[in-house]
Parts: structure tokens; C-alpha cells; sequence
């Protein structure tokens, strides 16, 4: 796994019904695992469900159990690590055969390949209207422990200054692997790191601390304090401050600049959940949407759940294309990443003084100077073996570097950063023909990307001028009045696994986010980037889904028995709406709309849901009586009568997968929960229902006698659609909340 930053996204959009029928295929492949030796073996994590009672000796149960299956000689150096604070199960190099064994003992739940995953501000709590002076239970918000699993922190960062802050919270059981390299604070009060194949990358710090700058954004956008005058080089120039900046951090370092392994996410899930964290931020996804039970993510978020930790994950970069969505389990949170009002753009300027505007984040001064401009077209690297239609898209040495030295180039593509390395005597780059332009990127070099209009105009002047110049001047801010939108790379469901599942669960802002950095981590991802910075302006999933950390954490400091559900279900049914014009892909994009933190605070009523809900979603799903009981460590076992419908799952949104010209007629049963005021009646509302169906709700309306007053209903809905997405919802309201949930209804084939 990777974290969720992001690369910029691609354009192509293919049909819903097409991408279902690949991943039928996807799905069922054994994914490669990842090799770590020369012997053969590879690194597999056992999973053995819920935690033994003695856990003192549940590592040499681990080693018996393994003695058993490859001998007493292999064993003692196979085993690399044991799960058994919050759940049970082990690390092991195994060869493929000594899997297959292992897995076929009593008492495995699974086995499975030890894979990686990715990693996937300021303005943006503003933004949503979440001011500084929105009323807080400062003490309690100063007792939550944040547990961030991460590329790690940089504790020196002046957003996780401990000034003012007490001795951590009394319940904290956590520790701080301090070394001469590494310290906390009274702000960041446990840090670990985890690398069970301990295979360090050279480039990385031994340490919980961060060379990457990943863990330190999405922390400090968490929990970070309030830093006045921060920015990046001065654009974005504010106040930095986390959601919750009262908050307490707690790291847990299981990226490496290498990617994530899914025993190390294990690792940490056990130690954070036994710490005595009051929350998980996650904002890492894999390659590959895994089945909620041989996913690291999903089974550490099922056992979080288990113990009243929500889990808030992002919900992968992947976009646009639909069911690309990772982190889908109906217990996490899954969020998606949209724009905030504050745009970046980096204007072009000509010699004959025309000027357009182009995305990108420039953080460099020419003042105005201007230089020599080539198109790439025209500077091919011929002794390479390139030519004038292979230069002009500037891939890796096809543009001669003698050529170009002190002038801008101009290509006809959108490049990466690291493509930048054959392009350093260029005095800067201007990138035309560009697709998505939804967010934009740092680059070690002056630089813009234009739409294809402008880059024409620039073409044109190039080829009608003896002496062409050019200047590209340092970023600056405008105000995008169509924010929030989905960001073209945020990835979208329909949840490949329960297609009647919502997935994702709503957005939050995840572009261009300003956060602290670790300053040893370079400002691009390129190289040759010699700029160093405190914080720094990234987008992804990766940001967006610490927004919502913060926002459930603000809800929990007012409401602090509330269950990950109540929290989930708050942050939803008072998301706003988003506009579906501006967003195609309606609910797959944004889920129930975009964070309100504020208004989640009073949400009136709640879905709730526990681990009984979620293990009868799980037997109606046909997963079998034992890999359910071991999970959940009791005798439960999946009968006619507990195997949950899907519809029935109380979940805060709708969603109904058909196939089309089939006629609909699907109930969906639901549970609400009084948490406003004391006595009150809700009436239902049907908002938007589409052409050709109808939508009830039975009762209409109900009456709540009191704080805690649970009241059921059913919502049915009959008739065809015509359209591949439609999109309704339902809103229960008193006057004062309006609780509203999607309803999405769409075509797959699901051959
Ligand atoms: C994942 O779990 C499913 C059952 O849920 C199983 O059929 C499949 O083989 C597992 N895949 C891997 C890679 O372990
Ligand atoms: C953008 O404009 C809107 C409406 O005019 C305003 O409310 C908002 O504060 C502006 N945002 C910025 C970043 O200036
Ligand atoms: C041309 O490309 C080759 C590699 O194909 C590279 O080694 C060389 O430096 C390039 N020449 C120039 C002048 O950019
Ligand atoms: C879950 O909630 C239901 C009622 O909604 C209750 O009957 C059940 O005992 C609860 N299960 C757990 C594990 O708390």
C-alpha cells in the first residue's frame, strides 16, 4: 500500500457496466505477494481473530503452531512478528506451500500475502464555515487521542508545539520510541515505528520520524496547533491550525518511503487500539480492492470498531473512473477529496505581452525577467535517436539539454516532477495540451500548465516570432466560487464488494492543502529540488480524509459515548449536497455531500449500528460460520435467521444496484435514534425522486418521546429507471434538524 497523495489524474471515463464486468475478473486473482528473500519464502500475516485471553503467552502459541507446521529448526526465524494486544495473529516468512498447511489448521482464519499499499489547509477549515470560534469542550477535545498511522511525524514542527498542554490523558497506555533521533511531547505523546521484515530503506530515518512529510500534513491537518504566517514560500500565507488543534497525536509510522506493508498497518491497528486511541485516521489504500476479510485495513477497522475507535480512511486516488474506490468497509468512514475556494494559478506572460493563466503551484520569483522560449517540438535530442514528434511531449531525454539551457520550454504534455531531471538547464517548463486541470502540482522549476487554447496561442507566437521570450511569474490566489467539486482523482464506488452499499461515504477538502511538512522531505516530488519548507501545499484523498478525522473528533468531544456509527451517521445525514451537474458520477463521487463539522455537532437523529449489525451484514453476505465466529470470538453463527439483507444494514445512505429494463421493488429497513431534543416528531420527505419511480417511506412520520427513543421505518422503492445513476434523497426533519440520507439507484451488469 501507498499513501494517498496524489498523481495527477487521468481523464478517461469508461462505462459503469464495463468496469463491473473487469473486476469480476480483478477480484478473483491472487494478487503477487510481495518477495522478500531468495529462499522462497514469502512474508505472510496469519490471522487468527479475535484476541486470546493470556496474552503474555500468545506468542509462543504462535510458535508452536508453527513448530507444527515447518518444524522446530525453520520456526524461531520465520516468525517476525505477533499480534496480540487487540487482535491475535502472526507474521511469517513462509514458502507457498507452507501457507496452503497453515492455513488449512484449526483455528486460522486466514492467511494471506503480506502486500503493500500507497499513501494516498489553512483555507479549508474556513471554508467550510468551521471557524476559530467555533464553540469547543477544550478539555475534553485536549483528552482525545488522535492515532495516525503514517509515513511518521516531524516533531519539531511548530504546529506540534506542546506549550500549554497537560500530561497526556490518564487512559493513555501508549509509548514514545524515543531514541537520540526522536522525541515527543506533551502534544505528540506516543510514536512507534514498524517495519517487521526490517528491511529499512537507507533514505529513511530508523525512527517514528518522517522523511517522507506525508505523516506530518495529514497529523498537522488533524490536530496541528494554530501557526500564524504560515505558507509555502508565501502562497497560501495563514493561519495553519488543525481540526481539533487541542488534540492529542499519537504515530504510528507504517509507511516507508518504499510504501506501506500490510503487517506493519496490522501492527499498528493491534498496538493503537490497545494504546487506548480515540480515533484511527488512515490515508493509505492499496492497488487492488481486497474482500473486506484478507484486507489489513478492513480487519483493523473491524476490530477498532469492536472497540468504539472509528476508523477514518481515504478513499483512494484512482479516479475518475467508477468502482475505484478502496477502503469501502461498511464500519470505516470513506472519504473523498473536493476542491476549496482557494485556487493556485501561475499566469504566462509573452514577449508581445499577452498573458494566460495556467495551475500550477510556483513557488519561484523570475520577477518578471523574461527569456528565450522553445517549443520541444523543435529541440529534439537527435543524437539520442528522438525526433521533433517524440521531443515535443519532453519525455526523458528526448529534449537536447544543450538546446533548451536558459530558456522555457514548452511541451505538450503534462509531465511528473521526477520527468523534470532531464530538464534541469531549461529555465522553466510550461506544459500545454493539458487534460484535468482540477488541481494543481509543485514542480522543481518555473512552471504552468495551460489548456490547449492557450498552448495553441503559445505555439503560434513561437512560430511567428524570430525571438520568442517569455516569463512565468510565482503563484497566486483566486477565488474558485464553484468549490467544493469532487476532484477529478478522487476514486469512486459503486463499492466493488456490496454493490447496495454506499461507497464512498462523503468528501472533504483535498486540494491544494496547506500542512506542516517535514522540511528534510523535498517541496515536489522531483528531483534536484533543493527547496526545503515547514509546510507545504499537497493534494489527495490523503488529505481530505484527515479533515473528516478532525470533524468526527470534534463531534465525539460533545458527544463522547457515541459509537463510530453515531459519528459516521452525524457526519452524513448533515453533509451537504452536491451539485450533481458539476459532479456526473453523482453519489460514487461524493457519497452523502460534503463535511459540515459544525452541524454534525446536532445531527437530531441517528443510524446506529454495532458489531451484532455488522457481523449479520456479514453472514447475509455468505461468509461462512467460522470465519464470522472468529472474528467476532464468541459462538455466533450465521443462521437463516441473523443473515442480514444488505438493505437491512442500518446505514446512513441508500444505494440499489439493478440491471437494466429490470423492474425495482426493494425494501429497505432502517432504525433512528433520538439524540436532539427531548420529545419530538420528524416527517419524512422524499426529495428528487427521478421520472418512472416511486419512493415511500413507512411511517411517514415519528414520534420520539425522548433522548435515546429508537423508531424504525421502511423505504421502499419500485418502478424502472432509464438513466445508469439516478439520485434521490430522504429527509427526516423537526424544524430544526434535517436529517438526509442519498438514495442512489443505478444499472450494472451483474453477470
Ligand atoms: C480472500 O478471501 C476470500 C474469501 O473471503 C478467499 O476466497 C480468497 O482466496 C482470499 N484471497 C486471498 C488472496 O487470500
Ligand atoms: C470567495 O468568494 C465568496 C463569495 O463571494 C466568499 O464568501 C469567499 O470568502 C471568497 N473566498 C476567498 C478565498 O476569498
Ligand atoms: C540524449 O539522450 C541520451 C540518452 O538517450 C542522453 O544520454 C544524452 O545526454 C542526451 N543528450 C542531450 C544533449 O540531451
Ligand atoms: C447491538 O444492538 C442491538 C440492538 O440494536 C442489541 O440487541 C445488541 O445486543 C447489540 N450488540 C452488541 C454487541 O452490543
Amino acid at each position: 500500500m501507498f499513501p494517498v497523495m496524489t498523481m495527477a489524474g487521468n481523464n478517461a471515463s469508461s462505462s459503469l457496466i464495463f468496469k463491473l464486468v473487469i473486476l469480476n475478473l480483478v477480484c478473483c486473482l491472487l494478487a503477487s505477494s510481495f518477495d522478500s528473500g531468495n529462499d522462497g519464502r514469502k512474508v505472510y500475516i496469519v490471522y487468527l481473530g479475535n484476541k486470546r485471553e493470556d496474552t503474555a503467552s500468545t506468542p509462543s502459541h504462535h510458535m508452536r503452531m508453527l513448530e507444527e507446521t515447518i518444524g522446530s529448526t525453520f520456526a524461531p526465524e520465520a516468525l517476525l512478528h505477533s499480534y496480540k494486544r487487540s487482535f491475535n495473529g502472526f507474521v511469517v516468512r513462509l514458502t507457498e506451500e507452507e501457507a496452503q498447511k497453515i492455513s488449512a489448521k484449526d483455528g486460522v482464519v486466514s492467511v494471506f500475502p503480506n502486500e503493500k499499499k500507497h499513501p494516498h489547509t489553512t483555507r479549508s477549515w474556513d471554508f467550510m464555515g468551521f471557524t476559530t470560534n467555533v464553540p469547543r469542550v477544550k478539555q475534553v477535545e485536549s483528552d482525545i487521542v488522535v492515532g495516525v498511522l503514517d509515513t511518521g511525524i516531524w516533531p519539531e514542527s511548530p504546529s506540534f508545539s506542546d506549550v500549554g498542554y497537560g500530561p497526556p490523558p490518564a487512559k493513555w497506555k501508549g509509548t514514545c520510541q524515543a531514541s537520540t533521533n526522536f522525541r515527543c511531547n506533551k502534544k505528540i505523546i506516543g510514536a512507534r515505528a514498524y517495519r517487521s521484515d526490517n528491511n529499512f530503506p537507507p533514505e529513511d530515518f530508523k525512527s517514528p520520524r518522517d522523511s517522507e512529510g506525508h505523516g506530518t500534513h495529514t497529523a498537522s491537518t488533524v490536530a496541528g496547533g494554530l501557526v500564524s504566517q504560515a505558507s509555502l514560500f508565501g502562497l497560501a500565507l495563514g493561519t495553519a491550525r488543525g481540526g481539533v488543534p487541542s488534540a492529542r497525536i499519537a504515530v504510528y509510522k507504517v509507511c516507508w518511503s518504499d510504501g506501506c506493508e500490510d503487517a506493519d498497518i496490522l501492527a499498528a491497528f493491534d498496538d493503537a487500539i490497545a494504546d487506548g486511541v480515540d480515533i484511527i485516521s488512515l490515508s493509505v489504500g492499496g492497488n487492488e480492492p481486497k474482500f473486506y476479510f484478507n484486507d489489513s485495513i478492513a480487519i483493523g477497522a473491524f476490530h477498532s470498531m469492536k472497540n468504539g475507535i472509528l476508523t477514518s480512511n481515504s478513499a483512494g486516488n484512482d479516479g475518475p473512473d467508477f468502482l475505484t474506490v478502496r477502503n469501502f468497509s461498511p464500519w470505516s468512514l470513506s472519504v473523498a477529496a473536493s476542491s476549496i475556494d482557494r485556487k493556485l494559478v501561475s499566469k504566462v506572460q509573452l514577449g508581445n505581452n499577452n498573458i494566460f493563466q495556467g495551475y500550477t503551484i510556483n513557488t519561484f520569483d523570475l520577477q518578471g525577467k523574461h527569456y528565450p522560449l522553445i517549443y520541444a517540438g523543435h529541440a529534439p535530442n537527435i543524437s539520442g535517436g528522438f525526433s521533433g514528434s517524440s521531443s515535443r511531449y519532453c519525455s526523458k531525454n528526448s529534449v537536447d539539454r544543450n538546446l533548451v539551457k536558459g530558456k522555457i520550454l514548452v511541451c505538450d504534455s503534462i509531465l511528473s516532477p521526477s520527468t523534470f531531471a532531464s530538464l534541469s538547464s531549461a529555465v522553466g517548463v510550461v506544459m500545454n495540451n493539458a487534460g484535468v486541470k482540477d488541481n494543481a502540482r509543485s514542480y522543481p522549476l518555473p512552471s504552468s500548465y495551460l489548456t490547449r487554447a492557450a498552448g495553441n496561442h503559445v505555439k503560434n507566437y513561437i512560430g511567428s516570432n524570430n525571438f520568442p521570450t517569455a516569463t512565468i511569474f510565482k503563484s497566486n490566489e483566486v477565488n474558485d466560487t464553484a468549490a467544493p467539486i469532487v476532484v477529478s482523482f478522487s476514486s469512486r464506488g459503486p463499492n466493488p464488494e456490496t454493490y447496495d452499499i454506499l461507497k464512498p461515504d462523503l468528501t472533504a477538502p483535498g486540494v491544494e492543502i496547506l500542512a506542516a511538512w517535514a522540511p528534510i522531505a523535498p517541496v515536489s516530488s522531483g528531483i534536484k529540488d533543493s527547496r526545503t519548507t515547514l509546510y507545504n501545499i499537497i493534494s489527495g484523498t490523503s488529505m481530505s480524509c484527515p479533515h473528516a478525522t478532525a470533524a468526527a473528533v470534534y463531534v465525539k468531544t460533545f458527544h463522547p459515548t457515541w459509537s463510530p456509527a453515531a459519528i459516521k451517521s452525524a457526519l452524513m445525514t448533515t453533509a451537504i449536497p452536491l451539485n450533481v451537474e458539476l459532479n456526473p458520477q453523482a453519489e460514487f463521487a461524493y457519497g452523502a455531500g460534503h463535511i459540515d463539522p459544525l452541524k454534525a455537532m446536532n445531527p437530531g437523529l441517528i443510524y446506529d449500528a454495532n458489531e451484532t449489525d455488522y457481523v449479520n451484514f456479514l453472514c447475509g453476505q455468505g461468509y461462512s460460520t467460522a470465519m464470522v465466529r472468529r472474528l467476532t470470538g464468541d459462538g455466533s453463527v450465521c443462521t437463516a435467521a441473523n443473515s442480514g439483507r444488505v438493505w437491512d444494514l442500518n446505514y446512513p445512505s441508500f444505494a440499489l444496484s439493478t440491471t437494466p429494463s429490470e423492474s425495482i421493488n426493494q425494501f429497505f429497513t432502517r432504525t433512528l435514534t433520538n439524540v436532539g431534543s427531548e420529545a419530538s416528531t420528524y416527517t419524512s420527505k422524499i426529495l428528487g425522486a427521478p421520472e418512472g419511480l416511486t419512493i415511500t417511506v413507512d411511517p411517514p412520520v415519528l414520534s420520539f418521546n425522548g433522548i435515546g427513543h429508537k423508531e424504525s421505518f421502511t423505504l421502499t422503492i419500485g418502478g424502472t429507471i432509464s438513466q445508469s445513476i439516478v439520485s434521490a434523497s430522504v429527509v427526516w426533519s423537526d424544524g430544526s434538524h434535517n436529517v438526509r440520507s442519498p438514495i442512489t439507484i443505478y444499472i450494472v451488469n451483474k453477470a
